[in-house]
C-alpha cells in the first residue's frame, strides 16, 4: 500500500465492517491491507511516499463527499469506510479502461505478460471491453531509449504513474526523472538537460525499473530471454547503504 506510520498515538476505524487500529497518519490503504482488505491501485507501494494519481483507489467514507483516494487519505479516529461498492467498482473500471485504451494490447508477446500489474488490475477491477479507441499513436514517435546498458524505456508502455520519478527520488536519492508535459502528452524524462537515461544522471541502480508496475522500465536481459524462472533476494554490499535487490 503505502509507507508505515511510526506515530506513538492509535487511530481506530472500521472499514469494511472490521475494526482496525493503526498508528495516527497511516492511510486509509494501508490500514485497509492491515484489515485484510484488498483495494486495487497502480501508483501506491509499500516504499515510496503516497502521489494519489492513478485513482485507482477510490474508496467511499461516511460523511463525506466524493470518492477520495485512499492512498493519500490518512485514517482519522471513527471513520467508517468502504472500499467495495458498486458505484467505486462502476468508476475503477471506467478508470482502468482510460489506461488500456492508451497501452499497447501486446500482452500475449510482451516481456511482462502474467508478471505486469496493469494486467492484474485491469482484471481485478473486472475491465472486459474498451470502449474507447486506442490513443497510443500518441506516443509512437517516442521510440524505446535503450542507451542505458542494462534497461530499457518504452514511452508506450509508461502509464505515468511516476513510481519511477519517487524511487529514483526516495529510495536512490538521485534525482534523475521527471514528469513533463500533461495529460496524453504527459511522459517520463530522464533529467531536463539530457535526451536519454545514459546521459543523463542516472546511476544505473535499477530502483526505476523494480518500481516500474509495466514493462515501460525493463532488464535488457528480461526483453531479451523472457522472465527468470526462479529468483532470491540479496543485500548488496558495494557501497556500504545495503539496498536489497532481487537476484535473478
Ligand atoms: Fe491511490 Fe493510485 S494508488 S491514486
Amino acid at each position: 500500500g503505502t509507507p508505515a506510520s511510526h506515530s506513538d498515538t492509535s487511530v481506530t476505524l472500521t472499514i469494511d465492517g472490521r475494526k482496525i487500529t493503526v498508528p495516527e497518519g497511516t492511510s486509509v490503504m494501508r490500514a485497509a491491507a492491515e484489515s485484510g482488505g484488498d483495494i486495487p491501485k497502480l501508483c501506491a507501494t509499500d516504499n515510496v511516499s503516497a502521489y494519489g494519481s492513478c485513482r485507482l483507489c477510490l474508496v467511499e467514507i461516511e460523511g463525506r463527499r466524493g470518492t477520495p483516494a485512499s492512498c493519500t487519505t490518512p485514517v482519522a479516529d471513527g471513520m467508517v469506510v468502504k472500499t467495495q461498492t458498486p458505484r467505486l467498482a462502476k468508476l475503477r473500471r471506467g478508470v482502468m479502461e482510460l489506461y488500456i485504451s492508451d497501452h499497447p494490447l501486446d500482452c500475449l508477446t510482451c516481456s511482462a505478460n502474467n508478471d505486469c500489474e496493469l494486467q492484474d488490475q485491469a482484471a481485478a477491477v473486472g475491465l472486459r471491453d474498451v470502449r474507447y479507441g486506442y490513443e497510443g499513436e500518441n506516443h509512437m514517435g517516442n521510440k524505446p531509449d535503450v542507451s542505458n546498458p542494462y534497461f530499457l524505456f518504452a514511452p508506450d508502455k509508461c502509464i505515468v504513474c511516476s513510481r519511477c520519478v519517487r524511487a529514483c527520488d526516495e529510495v536512490q536519492g538521485t534525482f534523475a526523472l521527471t514528469v513533463d508535459g500533461r495529460g496524453f502528452g504527459s511522459q517520463i524524462s530522464a533529467g531536463q538537460t539530457s535526451d536519454d537515461f545514459l546521459s543523463s544522471d542516472c546511476v544505473s541502480c535499477g530502483a526505476c525499473v523494480q518500481a516500474c508496475p509495466t514493462s515501460a522500465l525493463m532488464e535488457k536481459s528480461v526483453k531479451d530471454m523472457g522472465k527468470p524462472e526462479r529468483s532470491v533476494v540479496t543485500t548488496c554490499a558495494y557501497c556500504g547503504v545495503g539496498c536489497t535487490f532481487r537476484a535473478e
